[in-house]
């Protein structure tokens, strides 16, 4: 059989570069020895991972030794750091014989991956067994890197709110499928919900909705019914650090211009019409937007100022999108700024607000990701553009050398309906099947020369929270289609097999209901 062919009999999602299934199992039991070699070629960071996982989440306590001389100690998993640059910062090399288990990284990300398809690999049986005496694994040599840097899954959580526990769910779930990175959706118009010490006023007033729309936004009817949350910053730093441990790196997102309007409720001296105003009850796109005034720039600073000492990402996200320019048409302050920056239009004045804040953000070390509409006026060449209202975006952007991230609604919406079986709880509307997010690809083949393709970093799954308002919801919407998305940005393009992907995932949804995972079930 071609190393292709058997891939599909491999049961990881996603799937690896490169299965080879071999004869004979190896077993794990409790004197499996994870084996770091020689100290100046491994880290053992990377160790104590595996003896973790080992112990909480498969029952089986293994011991951590530390050898002195290079070889393959047998009962062991061993972990061998190597310089291979075909392995890259996140590849990996798996062999299980019988005797033994080698694994070969480059980094620590590579030894994490290769712990995640190690644990794939076990009968799904054992996964999440508090208790397990020996686990069998049957043999096979599997290399493996991923296709694209950026795998992102986002939340908002600005028009519903979602506790600690549950964001943190959310990141274990992107772990054990190889994606990256977290869009934290944290401010619009219908709730700010990141702590600012220097205006309290964002958590004590801002966070706040007196109700919120339910049905459809048609229907045009509310709750009644107070809606209010936001995350401290210790609770931040929690977040941000859970992440880190498991190869997740949390990017925040602070809207701007636009979908401000929470914000401007606390602050309204930074609108154009000094307010008053309050914290939206209902979804869509507001008319007021924060105004470019020194007093606004001075307050955003601020506010991101606090932001990058919370996050380490070396990305900020500042939104961008769905700005109108309704009020900044007849704003004196607008129009003033327009004159004295030589401007042409409010579009390049949107411009040159998110040119003042990414120049900002620059001088602290982050560069910025924004909506494709910060392709409205220009957009800066170190500026990353999220490409949402389909993909032209992200080429037109990636045809001027910027980096880009496809997200389009079309495939990447996880708001949408994923069925038309009518019976699914009240979404976005759409429909965007589990097969249609499989589909997917990142690359446009046609419209980039290959010099620009390379500037596709990835892609990201968007879950928006008008239409989840629980988190067994939020679950239902993400899942499975996060599992399809992980697999294009993960495994290789020639590789990508709808036939074999859907009989790995019914395997695979034994997995996620030892997780207790509501996820939605149209596929069967
Ligand atoms: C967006 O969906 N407004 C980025
Ligand atoms: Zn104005």
């Amino acid at each position: 059989m071609s190393v292709c062919a058997q891939s599909q009999n491999c049961p990881v999602i996603p799937l690896p570069n490169s299965y080879i299934q071999k004869s004979g199992t190896f077993t794990i039991n409790k004197k499996t020895n994870i084996v770091e070699g020689p100290i100046w070629q491994t880290g053992d960071a990377a160790a104590r991972i595996y003896s973790t996982y080992f112990q909480n989440f498969l029952g089986l306590p293994l011991t951590m030794v530390a050898a002195y001389r290079d070889g393959v100690f047998e009962n062991g998993i061993n972990l061998k750091k190597v310089k291979d640059a075909a392995l890259g910062d996140e590849g990996y090399n798996l062999v299980v014989k019988p005797e033994a288990i080698i694994i070969k990284a480059n980094t620590d990300t590579g030894f994490y991956y290769a712990l995640q398809t190690l644990i794939q690999l076990m009968p799904v049986e054992d996964f999440y067994k508090p208790n397990n005496k020996s686990i069998s694994i049957q043999c096979c040599e599997i290399t493996d890197v991923p296709r694209f840097k950026y795998r992102g899954m986002h939340l908002d959580v600005s028009r519903h709110f979602f506790p600690v526990s549950f964001i943190k769910n959310y990141i274990e779930l992107m772990e054990m499928h190889k994606m990256n990175t977290s869009q934290w959706h944290l401010t619009d118009d219908q709730g700010w919900r990141i702590e600012i010490k220097k205006y309290p006023k964002l958590t004590e007033v801002s966070s706040k909705r007196k109700e919120s729309m339910i049905g459809a936004y048609d229907d045009n009817k509310f709750d009644g019914t107070p809606y209010s949350g936001f995350y401290t910053q210790e609770e931040i730093k929690d977040v941000v650090a859970f992440a880190a441990l498991r190869n997740v790196t949390v990017i925040p997102e602070i809207e701007m211009p636009g979908h401000a309007l929470a914000a401007l409720v606390s602050y309204p001296q930074y609108s154009c019409t000094g307010g008053p105003f309050e914290v939206a009850t209902k979804w869509g796109v507001f008319d007021d937007v924060f105004c470019p005034t020194e007093e606004t720039f001075n307050f955003l600073q601020d506010v991101l100022s606090e932001v990058v000492t919370l996050f380490p990402s070396h990305y900020i996200h500042i939104g961008g999108d769905e700005c109108p320019k309704t009020r900044w048409r007849i704003c004196p302050k607008c129009q003033q700024r327009i004159k004295d920056e030589g401007l042409k239009d409010e579009f390049e004045l949107q411009s040159y607000f998110i040119k003042r804040i990414e120049k900002f953000l620059l001088s602290k070390g982050k560069k910025i990701i924004g909506w494709d509409e910060i392709l409205e006026g220009g957009a800066s060449p170190t500026a990353t553009i999220m490409s949402w209202r389909g993909m032209d975006g992200g080429i037109k952007a990636a045809r001027s050398g910027n980096n880009v991230i496809m997200t389009p609604g079309s495939h990447c919406y996880f708001d949408h309906y994923q069925s038309e079986s009518g019976n699914e709880p009240i979404g976005f509307g759409g429909n965007t099947t589990l097969f249609k997010v499989y589909s997917f690809e990142p690359v446009p083949p046609d419209s980039l020369n290959p010099q620009q393709q390379k500037l596709i970093v990835g892609a990201q799954g968007n879950v928006w929270s008008e239409y989840i308002t629980t988190t067994t919801n939020a679950e239902f919407r993400a899942y499975p289609r996060a599992v399809a998305l992980a697999e294009v940005l993960w495994s290789r393009k020639d590789q990508r097999n709808w036939t074999g992907f859907s009989s790995r995932l019914l395997n695979h949804f034994k997995r996620l209901d030892k997780l207790k995972l509501n996820y939605a079930k149209h596929i069967f």
